[in-house]
């Protein structure tokens, strides 16, 4: 039965699911420490579609019964999505995750205390909110902030506290974690502060995942030597998959799809084994007749414009400028000064621009050379260039 998941899903079924195991295994053992009092801090990091999120959603799935699970999506915070990041916004999002989960447990205790403590520790509650009636605290002032905050990252262990005969400990899964990024130069104090108030939990374990490459630096100031978590946390890596790997997918999920061994080949060069390319590309492909690596190859094109969209959706949002220095790079690799000169400005005038496009995952810079880290939106632009004469700076 044909049972690929499209590629904006982001819960899959059992069915839809594919490898992993090793993973699953892995970050369920390491997960399973905190039922031993010693939480683990995990960093789950892979590039954008590799299948992060899908993984996470389905680990938190496995281990429901035992522990208080919670997923954030800090892209997803409201703040985040207004422009405007702040701790303040994180921890009302951290804070509704977790009474949310309660009540799908049906710890009911927790709402009663959380009531007492804002009436003690003097907050304005807002009007009780719609959502099956979560308080909402709101703080008057910045040192009502540090409290909530606190009260916000001790709540798990409380909850643990009260129910540690129906779980093994809580658990909080962090996604989309390079949204913090947007917290600018508070960045560091938050990652402190954050490690600061986990760091004698007992019976919360944490993972942050997002995308990323290596090279970013929310990496290295979050888990680096130095960085606020340096040394305590776990780096774990999701890699596409191998072509052997999505050969057996292919040939197990969707026995339509009948690809000759060039068309096979072809497939694996377009989408790199990224699952979300995957899944994208081999549902718009024909299916039911032989296709070889020349059809495969027309068949990109033909779709490329699909596979590409949420690319193409990023694009269209980017200034002209930050257009143009993407165009600069779709030939080779440049540096600063190389692209400065082709654009007619100066170097200085790039900065902005540049680690705004890095932050984006549109471009990325080894030893100061900076190319396109999109395949696929490389391959889109060239092929609307070669088609219309012009690049689509005004595509949509
Ligand atoms: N193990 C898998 N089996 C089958 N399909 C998968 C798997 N992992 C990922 N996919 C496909 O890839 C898509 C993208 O996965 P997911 O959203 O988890 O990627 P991500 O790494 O979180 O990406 P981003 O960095 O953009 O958040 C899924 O919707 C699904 O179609
Ligand atoms: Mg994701």
């Amino acid at each position: 039965m044909e049972d690929l998941a499209w590629g904006t899903d982001a819960e899959l079924t059992d069915e839809q699911f594919y490898n992993r195991e090793d993973s699953i295994a892995l970050i369920k053992s390491l997960l399973e420490t905190t039922s031993k009092g010693s939480p683990p801090t995990l960093m789950i990091v892979g590039i954008r579609g590799v299948g992060k999120t899908v993984l996470l959603k389905k680990i938190k799935k496995e281990i429901d019964d035992k522990y208080l699970t919670c997923y954030v999506d800090l892209s997803a915070t409201l703040g985040y999505q207004k422009g405007e990041l702040t701790e303040m916004s994180i921890m009302e999002h951290f804070y509704e995750s977790w009474m949310e989960s309660s009540q799908s447990k049906g710890f009911t205790t927790v709402f009663k205390k959380v009531s007492k403590y804002f009436k003690t520790k003097n907050f304005e509650l807002k009007e009780i909110m719609d959502v099956g009636g979560i308080p909402l605290p709101i703080p008057k002032s910045e040192d009502d902030y540090k409290k909530l905050s606190k009260f916000v990252f001790n709540l798990p262990q409380i909850i643990y506290e009260d129910h540690s005969g129906d779980i093994d400990g809580c658990i909080m899964i962090i996604d989309e974690f390079q949204a913090l990024n947007d917290l600018g130069k508070r960045l560091d104090s938050f990652l402190w502060f954050f490690r600061s108030m986990i760091q004698n939990q007992k019976n919360v374990a944490y993972v942050f995942s997002g995308s990323l490459t290596a090279r970013d630096s929310i990496i290295e100031r979050i888990a680096g030597k130095d960085g606020a978590f340096g040394g305590r946390m776990l780096n774990l890596h999701i890699d596409p998959f191998s072509k052997e790997t999505v050969k057996k997918y292919l040939d197990e999920k969707l026995p339509s799809l009948i690809l000759e061994d060039s068309g096979f080949e072809r497939f694996y060069k377009c989408t790199n084994g990224i699952p979300f390319y995957v899944n994208t590309f081999a549902k718009l492909l024909q299916k039911d007749t032989p296709l070889d690596g020349t059809k495969v190859k027309e068949e990109f094109r033909r779709t490329l414009s699909m596979i590409a969209v949420h690319l193409i959706n990023q694009w269209s949002r980017l200034t002209l400028q930050d257009q143009n220095i993407i165009v600069t790079l779709i030939d080779k690799p440049l540096r600063r000064k190389e692209i400065a000169d082709k654009l007619g400005i100066t170097t200085g005038t790039l900065s902005t621009p540049l680690n705004k496009l890095q932050k984006l995952g549109l471009i990325e810079s080894e030893d100061r050379i900076y190319c396109i880290s999109e395949p696929i939106l490389k391959a889109w632009l060239k092929k609307e260039y070669e088609e219309k004469g012009v690049f689509p700076f005004r595509s949509i």
